[in-house]
C-alpha cells in the first residue's frame, strides 16, 4: 500500500510532499524536514518558481539522511502557457527545452514524472504532449502525465495514437470525488494522484492571501460538515487531516499535502498505522459535492 505501480513500471510512494505556495527561499529547509520526516516523493512545477529551493532541499537531506537519488520520487511540471492570459502556449521545442531548464534549477539529470499543468489551449496540447513524450523517450522524465485533464481531454490525446499519460493529478478529497473520471482514469491505466486533499479543513490555505477563489465559499459549506472528520479523527486517535489523507490511500490515490509546520509535516506522514472502516468509508462516499476549489474542471467529458 506505500507504493503504486505506475503503467511504465515504476514505483510511486503513496505519500509524496506538496511545494505550492512555499516561496523559492523558504523551501529547501521544508523539503529536507518532509524528507527526514519520511517522505519519498516531493512535487513541484515551474510555475510554483521554487524548483532551485527544491533542488537544494534534496541534495540536502541525500546528503544528512545518507538516501541515493534513486530512492526519491521527483515531479515538476510543464507550464504550458495560456494564451487567453497573455502567454504564449509552449510547442513541442519549447516543451522540451522548459523541462531542461527545470532540470538545471532542480540540479537534478531526470525527473521521475513530468505533467503538463493544465490543459489550457487545444490547438497546443498535441504538441506538448508530443514534446512529453520525446523527454519520456530521453530518459529526461521516466513517466509522464498530465494534471487537470478531463476525460475529453485524455480522449484527444488517445485519438492521436501517442503514448498514453500513466498519471492524471487533480484535485480529490472527501468533497470533490469525481467518480466518472477516476472510474475511467482506472479503466485507461492512469493513476490519479490527489492534490488538495485537505480542503475541508478550516485551516486549508487560511494564510493571508493563499486562498483559491471558491474558499470562502466551500468554508462556509464545510461548517456544517466539518463534524464527521472530527468524530472519526477522535475514534482512531489521529488528526482530521490524516483522516482525510488516509481516505485518499485507501481509494487507491497517492496523496501530496503541503505543510510548512514542522509538526503537521510529521503527523500527516503518519498515514499507514491506522485504516477507515468500512462505515467511515462509505459514509465519507457520500458527501460528494462535485467540482473542486483549488480548480474548477466542470464536466469531465467536455474539451475546452
Ligand atoms: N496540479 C495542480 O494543478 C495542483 C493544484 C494544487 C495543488 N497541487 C499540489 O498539491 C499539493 C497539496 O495541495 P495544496 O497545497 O493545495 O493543499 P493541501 O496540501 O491539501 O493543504 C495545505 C493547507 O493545509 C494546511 N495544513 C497542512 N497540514 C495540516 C494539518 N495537519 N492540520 C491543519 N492544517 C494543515 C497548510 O497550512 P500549513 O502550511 O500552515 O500547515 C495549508 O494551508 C500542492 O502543494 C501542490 O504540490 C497541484
Amino acid at each position: 500500500m506505500n507504493t503504486r505501480t505506475l503503467a511504465t513500471g515504476a514505483e510511486i510512494p503513496c505519500l509524496g510532499f506538496g511545494t505550492y505556495l512555499i516561496a523559492d527561499d523558504e523551501v529547501a529547509g521544508v523539503v529536507s524536514e518532509a524528507i527526514r520526516a519520511g517522505y519519498r516523493h516531493i512535487d513541484t512545477a515551474e510555475a510554483y518558481q521554487n524548483e532551485s529551493g527544491v533542488g537544494a532541499g534534496i541534495r540536502q537531506a541525500l546528503a544528512s539522511e545518507g538516501l541515493t537519488r534513486g530512492e526519491l520520487f521527483v515531479t515538476t511540471k510543464l507550464w504550458p502557457g495560456n494564451p487567453a492570459w497573455g502567454q504564449p502556449a509552449k510547442t513541442t521545442e519549447t516543451t522540451v527545452a522548459s523541462l531542461h531548464e527545470s532540470l538545471e534549477r532542480l540540479g537534478l539529470d531526470y525527473v521521475d514524472l513530468y505533467l503538463i499543468h493544465a490543459p489550457f489551449d487545444p490547438g497546443d496540447r498535441l504538441a506538448q504532449w508530443r514534446g512529453l513524450v520525446e523527454l519520456h523517450r530521453h530518459g529526461k522524465a521516466r513517466s509522464i502525465g498530465v494534471s487537470n485533464f478531463s476525460i475529453g481531454h485524455i480522449e484527444e490525446l488517445k485519438a492521436s495514437g501517442l503514448p498514453m499519460p500513466v498519471v492524471n493529478e487533480i484535485e480529490l478529497h472527501p468533497w470533490s470525488q469525481k467518480p466518472e473520471l477516476v472510474r475511467y482514469l482506472n479503466d485507461n491505466a492512469i493513476t490519479p494522484v490527489a492534490y488538495s486533499s485537505l480542503v475541508p479543513l478550516s485551516t486549508w490555505r487560511s494564510a493571508e492571501g493563499q486562498a483559491s477563489a471558491k474558499t470562502d465559499q466551500m468554508r462556509a459549506e464545510g461548517e456544517r460538515s466539518e463534524g464527521p472528520f472530527k468524530v472519526m479523527a477522535t475514534k482512531y486517535g489521529v488528526s482530521e487531516a490524516q483522516v482525510l489523507l488516509r481516505w485518499a490511500i485507501q481509494k487507491g490515490y497517492p496523496v501530496i499535502p503541503k505543510s510548512t509546520n514542522p509538526d503537521r509535516i510529521r503527523t500527516n506522514a503518519d498515514i499507514f498505522s491506522f485504516s477507515l472502516d468500512d462505515e467511515d468509508m462509505a459514509t465519507i462516499e457520500k458527501m460528494d459535492r462535485g467540482d473542486g476549489v483549488a480548480w474548477e474542471m466542470g464536466d469531465p467529458t467536455k474539451v475546452v
